[in-house]
C-alpha cells in the first residue's frame, strides 16, 4: 500500500482518488478551501484531507 496526496478538488483528482482508493492505497485530498476537500474525500469514501505543509 503507498500513501497518496493528491493537490486539488477537480475532475482528475476525483478519478485518479478513486483508482487509488480502488487499488487499496490511502489517499490524501488537499484543496485550497479545506471544507470542499472534506466534501470530495467523504464523497469518495475512506480518503483523508491532508495539507501541503504536511505533504
Ligand atoms: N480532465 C482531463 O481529462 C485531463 C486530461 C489530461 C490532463 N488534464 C490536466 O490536469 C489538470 C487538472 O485538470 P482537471 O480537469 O481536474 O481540472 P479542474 O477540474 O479545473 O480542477 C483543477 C483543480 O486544481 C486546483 N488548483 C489549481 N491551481 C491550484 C493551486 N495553485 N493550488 C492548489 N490547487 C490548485 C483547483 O482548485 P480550486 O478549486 O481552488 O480552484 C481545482 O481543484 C489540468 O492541468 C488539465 O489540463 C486534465
Amino acid at each position: 500500500m503507498s500513501s497518496i496526496s493528491i493537490v486539488g478538488l477537480g475532475n482528475m483528482a476525483g478519478a485518479l482518488a478513486d483508482r487509488a482508493l480502488a487499488g487499496g492505497n490511502a489517499v490524501e485530498i488537499i484543496g485550497r478551501d479545506p471544507a470542499k476537500a472534506k466534501e470530495l474525500a467523504d464523497a469518495l469514501g475512506g480518503a483523508t484531507v491532508g495539507t501541503v505543509g504536511a505533504a
